[in-house]
């Protein structure tokens, strides 16, 4: 078989999972943004129907937010979940959970009852954190080596597809003005979800590890490899890494991470790139709000806040095709750089239409420009490249130490980035998001790996010398 007939396949399988676990992830994170009005109107109904203004947001507070508690909880499944179980009975789990949390929703606006909306979201996100974990353990560690970085982008491709879809179904036009019909159109891709994991064999790097059978491990690296694959050469890598590495328990190998030299500098590499991630959330969600600010009009933003959206999907598709040709260093760096820059060009351009009104047009163009570069590679690079650089016995510990440290740092954020920009106006990004990123971008240059096609246990090794 050709080498691209081999790439197809896994590529293929791998997507298949990573629409099943972003479309509803995608979805859940952006089908509140649009229909806003709609759902004042439900929670009004549901809620007597003469609900004070102070009311309704406090519940429409508690709704939005209650996403980041959920996935908070999830994240410290992890370890629990995917690696005691294995990626395969997790995720097993989650979809299971999340088709659950699908239904509740939708129960939630059929029937009336805003209570079922909240748990049906805290649910879903406790087990979208670890779902996605587990897809991206997935997408590092059934591929061949020479794509695991296109693979791995799978994940950020179909998340930022559906977080348009979401955007999109919410509008007046499709189903914003029919709640039923929204939070039901997840169901059956939540339900195709659950029944796929019957079918997907659990990751032969994980079956190593577990002291799996020989015969189980090879039936895993030819569904993902093709039945014609190599398997002592490819399972070769696998020994090596496992073999270097020994681990005590949960417990003990927390303080690992912080102890063991290779480990610490990996988690600090890893927290260094996600600090990256955390602006993008801000400019697609208050985008409308800054270019209002600076006199553009309503149209043109609620146009530019779905240009982002999907200028930033676009730019996922170009990264994933060149992230194994170029390799990570080369993409991340000189991309996240542009990124932190085009929020810095925002800050000037949005300052200099106060004295002279055209400058706003290069804002909304910047704006553009700062999704496009975050897609390029900022985003999907960041997520996987902890899983990347770390033995599989200490895999999942450091995804949930990473993660959390990156979901507090976008909370903080997210909670202070209003507050201080209607007092300081944009040179609150410099300070918020700027200033970081630079911070992390020299820690970055001078210390991360290219990793590009090589074996987990090489790069480990270069790591720890
Ligand atoms: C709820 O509906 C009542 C009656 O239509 C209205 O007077 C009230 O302002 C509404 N409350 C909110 C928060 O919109």
């Amino acid at each position: 078989m050709s080498s691209a007939a081999h790439s197809i396949r896994p590529i293929a399988i791998l997507l298949c999972l990573a629409i099943t676990v972003n479309w509803q992830y995608g979805f859940s994170s952006t089908y509140l943004n649009t229909p806003v009005e709609q759902f004042k109107e439900y929670l009004n109904e549901s809620l007597g129907g003469d609900i004070s203004e102070g009311t309704y947001d406090l519940w429409w507070d508690l709704i939005q937010n209650i996403w980041f508690v959920g996935f908070f909880i999830g994240i410290f499944l992890n370890p629990v979940l995917n690696d005691r179980l294995g990626r395969r009975v997790g995720l097993l789990i989650a979809n299971s959970a999340i088709l659950i949390a699908a239904i509740l929703q939708w129960l939630a606006v059929l029937l009336h009852v805003p209570i079922l909306l909240i748990v049906g979201r805290v649910i879903a996100s406790t087990f979208t954190a670890v779902a996605f974990q587990a897809l991206v353990l997935y997408l590092q560690e059934s591929p061949p080596t020479h794509i695991r970085g296109t693979a791995s982008f799978l994940s950020e491709m179909s998340f930022s597809l559906f977080c348009a879809e979401g955007t999109m179904l919410g509008t007046d036009q499709l189903l914003g003005d029919n709640l039923t019909w929204l939070t039901a159109s997840v169901i059956p891709i939540c339900a195709f979800s659950v029944v796929i994991m019957f079918f997907l064999p659990e990751t032969s790097k994980y079956l190593l590890m577990s002291g799996a059978e020989r015969s189980v491990v090879e039936h895993s690296v030819r569904f993902f490899h093709g039945p014609d694959a190599n398997i002592p050469v490819i399972l070769k890598e696998t020994e090596i890494e496992i073999a270097e590495e020994t681990i005590s328990s949960t417990w003990s190998s927390i303080l690992d991470l912080i102890r063991i030299p290779h480990l610490r500098k990996t988690l600090f590499l890893s927290v260094c790139c996600l600090q990256n991630c955390v602006a993008l959330w801000t400019f697609i969600y208050n985008s409308t709000l800054f270019l209002e600010d600076i006199n553009i009009e309503s149209g043109i933003a609620k146009w530019a806040a779905t240009a982002m959206c999907v200028s930033y999907f676009v730019c996922t598709v170009l990264g994933g095709t060149f992230v194994d040709r170029w390799g990570r260093r080369k993409i991340l760096i000189p991309f996240s750089s542009l990124h932190t820059a085009t929020i810095a060009l925002f800050t000037l351009f949005s300052q200099l239409q106060k004295v002279q009104d055209f400058w706003k047009y290069f804002a909304v163009a910047t704006l553009i420009l700062l999704a496009g570069s975050f897609g390029c590679g900022v985003g999907a690079i960041s997520w996987f490249i902890s899983s990347e650089m770390t033995p599989i016995k200490y895999r999942t510990l450091m995804q949930s130490a990473s993660y959390s440290i990156n979901t507090i740092s976008v909370v903080i954020s997210t909670f202070v980035v209003l507050p201080f920009y209607f007092w300081i106006g944009t040179y609150c990004f410099l300070i918020l998001y700027c200033i970081p990123s630079v911070l992390a971008l020299i820690y970055i240059s001078r210390n991360l790996p290219e990793t590009r096609g090589r074996e987990i246990h090489d790069i480990v090794n270069e790591l720890k010398g």
